[in-house]
């Protein structure tokens, strides 16, 4: 009986809407490849924390107060009045600092597999534009505690539009509305922070999505499934149904996360400095600038190359230049084959270097700047450079292994 009137309901609305349709299409119908392994888990990890970082900041909402005189003291009234507000404010700032994690093992799995190559070059440039929306809706959130790391890494890095030569000082002003760091500046960042630039990233998300199931996951073996279907289904031979199997992969990972996320937010929240600053439990002082001034560690890699440059301009230009060059990466690469498994010892070289290079900018950023750390930060920011730059050369002259025509996977 309860059956029969469900799927009744299930009918009527199939003929409004296409839900049965949907369902099927991405998820009981949707092939993805056999052979995904535990880099695959961070795509939907990300969307998790995406979800996490939204339902937190309603409630945060709910008790923080956007006003340069109040906002400091409104965030301690939720951690220490307000009913679980502690909790959910750590959600919060640990969930920013977990977003990052996820997202640059998910880029990582990228860089590794190929997956930014043919036919996947959009997909991967929609995720730079996640990532960058991403990195403004941190930049934002960092200032509305307003303590004194949230006003001057604000202060350093709005001050970086001053570089840019005849409207930079006019451009300034403007984004921050008002001569310094002011209450005009809390309230477009709250405003934008809370409204526009989540609506802009569930934008983006969707679109990720959608263009990623029309061209399909890429896999550990970058070999492409649509290309080999059963002459009677007409499914991929190396596709599994994305629901159940995957629905239910991806869920044991999202207990793993879990476990790991909740160690951090109930014993380790601040994280020694790297999740919060320890400035930032003092009040933004307007008369007073720290002795090291530095954003958090998700920044630290491009605030290095920032620094690594003694001119302004040429520094605001290379950091900007670093973020381009990942957009571009789907071009550079002229590998003929998309994972790592086989490509050839040039290309393995340069992704250990790079990486090696990327981790030591990140630390570089953070520590104050002293004549050798400045010159170590422009040693890895050449190298930095240098593999994305010689890319076109060594990814075409490497020695790669042939790419099989099946996946490789076994029980
Ligand atoms: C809010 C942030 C993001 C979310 C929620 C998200 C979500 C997802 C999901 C659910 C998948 C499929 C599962 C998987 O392959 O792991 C995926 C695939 C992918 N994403 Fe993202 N993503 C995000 C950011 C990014 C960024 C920043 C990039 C790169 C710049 C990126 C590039 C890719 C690529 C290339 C794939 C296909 C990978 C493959 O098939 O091998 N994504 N994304």
């Amino acid at each position: 009986m309860i059956n029969k009137m469900l799927t009744d309901l299930r009918d009527w609305v199939d003929v409004r809407f296409p839900m049965t349709e949907t369902w099927n299409y991405h998820l009981a119908q949707y092939y993805a490849p056999k052979n995904f392994n535990a880099w695959y888990y961070f795509g939907s990890l990300a969307l998790l924390v995406f979800v996490l970082q939204i339902v937190t900041g309603i409630f945060l909402t709910m008790n923080y107060k956007p006003d340069a005189g109040m906002a400091f003291a409104s965030v301690e009234y939720i951690m220490r009045d307000v009913d679980w507000g502690w909790l959910i404010r750590y959600l919060h700032s640990t969930g920013a600092s977990f977003f990052f994690i996820t997202v640059y093992l998910h880029m990582f799995r990228g860089l590794m597999y190929g997956s930014y190559k043919k036919p996947r070059e959009l997909l991967w440039v929609i995720g730079m534009f996640i990532y960058l929306a991403l990195m403004a809706e941190a930049f934002m959130g960092y200032l509305l505690p307003w303590g004194q790391m949230s006003f001057w890494g604000a202060q350093v890095i709005i001050s970086l539009f001053g570089a840019i030569p005849w409207i930079g000082d006019a451009l300034t002003l403007w984004v921050r509305g008002d001569y310094v760091i002011a209450d005009a500046t809390l309230n477009r960042f709250f405003a934008f922070h809370v409204i526009l630039v989540p609506f802009i990233l569930a934008a983006l998300v969707f679109v990720h999505l959608v263009a990623l199931h029309h061209v399909g996951s890429n896999n550990p073996d970058g070999v492409e499934i649509k290309k080999n279907k059963d002459p009677v289904t007409h499914k991929p031979v190396d596709g599994i149904p994305f629901h159940p199997y995957y629905t239910v992969k991806d869920i044991v990972g999202i207990g793993v996360f879990l476990i790991i996320f909740a160690a951090v937010v109930f014993f380790l929240p601040e994280f020694g400095g790297w999740f919060l600053e320890k400035d930032n439990f003092i009040p933004a002082d307007p008369m007073k600038t720290p002795e090291h001034i530095v954003p958090l560690w998700y920044f630290t890699p491009f605030y290095a190359i920032l620094r690594a440059i003694p001119d302004k301009l040429l520094g605001v230009i290379a950091m900007g230049g670093a973020i381009v060059m990942l957009f571009i990466l789907p071009w550079l690469d002229r590998s003929p084959v998309k994972s790592i498994r086989y490509k050839g010892p040039l290309f393995k070289t340069a992704l250990v270097i790079f990486v090696i290079s990327f981790i030591a900018l990140g630390y570089l950023g953070t520590q104050p700047p002293t004549p050798v750390l400045t010159a170590f930060a422009q040693l890895f920011s050449f190298l930095y450079f240098a593999f994305f730059i010689l890319m076109p050369w060594y990814s075409s002259i490497d020695e790669c292994k042939p790419e099989p025509t099946r996946v490789n996977f076994s029980h």
